[in-house]
């Protein structure tokens, strides 16, 4: 009776946990951590990159609510001054400066922005930076990638964004203080068909930085959230996504061979439906039907 029962409630604790993780949007350690600490951010001052749109914009907005004084950065001068602009009307208190960059310049122009970010809030200097810009990440099989493509990509994702690193990690070791916060991406973990060169930027990022994962099918208002969680606890390494990529990048961690056999059967199909903009994140392309000819 007694091992009856124990099976019974071995049966429901294993349903339990395989019901938490299918519906699960973040890793374990991620999602333990409960709220952002607000005592962490509030009048720090936190400098965001690809702040005029997506995942930036909502970041932006949900630093604000807990009290950052925010530095928005972007190409689209316009569009920063209105992401300012829905934030003072929401939160009147906060404090936001526009300082429009292009990730790409040469390392003299990133020093000038570099410079005028850390003079700006009477020169506090810069407590988070969050590289949140991105090159855009059209999805398309490995052959049709060009050398334009790969240096464009590259230029924005990795040397600009480690170039600004590099030049803003010595004033913050000056003064004892200060945070990166990389947005990265499931694909910078796993193989990801059909976005080669996104996935190479993310991996070379996640080689130079103790990252921050993230993978949009999660609204941008809960991966905003989340990375906030993550900053504010001092994560190493956070996973942000629905299933079955969070398994995937569970699978490819801690048990590859089973991980890198899976991707090797989604592969080929996963670019074939990115192609036919259908579904590229369906389990069918596990399960379901073969690679059109
Ligand atoms: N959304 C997803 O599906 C997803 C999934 C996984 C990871 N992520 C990561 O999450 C981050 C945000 O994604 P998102 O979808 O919100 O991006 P998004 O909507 O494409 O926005 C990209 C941002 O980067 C800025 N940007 C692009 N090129 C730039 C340059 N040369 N210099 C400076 N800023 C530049 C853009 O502003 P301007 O055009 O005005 O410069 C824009 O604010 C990215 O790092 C992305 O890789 C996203």
């Amino acid at each position: 009776m007694l091992l009856l029962f124990a099976l019974l409630a071995g049966a429901a604790a294993a349903a339990f946990f395989l019901f938490k993780f299918a519906t699960t949007d973040g890793d374990f350690t991620l999602l333990s951590c409960g709220q952002p600490r607000r005592d962490k951010v509030d009048g720090k001052v936190v400098w965001i990159t690809g702040a005029s749109r997506g995942i930036g914009e909502v970041l932006s907005m949900q630093f604000a609510s807990l009290g950052a004084k925010l530095i928005l950065s972007a190409r689209n001068k316009n569009e920063l001054e209105r992401v300012k602009y829905n934030i003072v009307s929401k939160h009147p208190d906060s404090r936001v400066e526009v300082l429009p960059m292009d990730l790409s310049s040469d390392e003299e122009s990133l020093k000038e922005v570099v410079h005028a970010a850390e003079s700006l809030f009477s020169s506090a200097g810069v407590d988070y930076m969050i590289h949140n810009a991105a090159f855009e990440r059209p999805k398309r099989g490995v052959l049709e990638e060009t050398e334009e493509g790969l240096k464009a990509i590259f230029n924005v994702n990795v040397f600009g964004t480690i170039t600004l690193t590099r030049l803003l990690a010595t004033s913050m070791l000056d003064r004892g203080m200060g945070h990166f916060v990389v947005m990265s991406s499931a694909a910078g973990k796993v193989p990801s068909p059909g976005q080669a060169l996104y996935s190479a930027s993310k991996h070379a990022l996640n080689g130079y930085f103790a990252s921050l994962r993230s993978e949009k099918r999660v609204s941008v208002e809960r991966c905003a959230e989340l990375t906030i969680v993550a900053a504010t606890h001092g994560l190493k390494e956070a996973w942000i996504s629905y299933q079955p990529v969070l398994a995937v990048m569970y699978l490819v961690q801690y048990i590859p061979t089973i991980g890198y056999w899976l991707m090797d059967k989604v592969g080929a199909k996963r670019v074939d439906a990115a192609a036919k903009k259908g579904n590229a994140y369906s389990l069918n392309l596990l399960f379901g039907g073969k690679k059109s000819a």
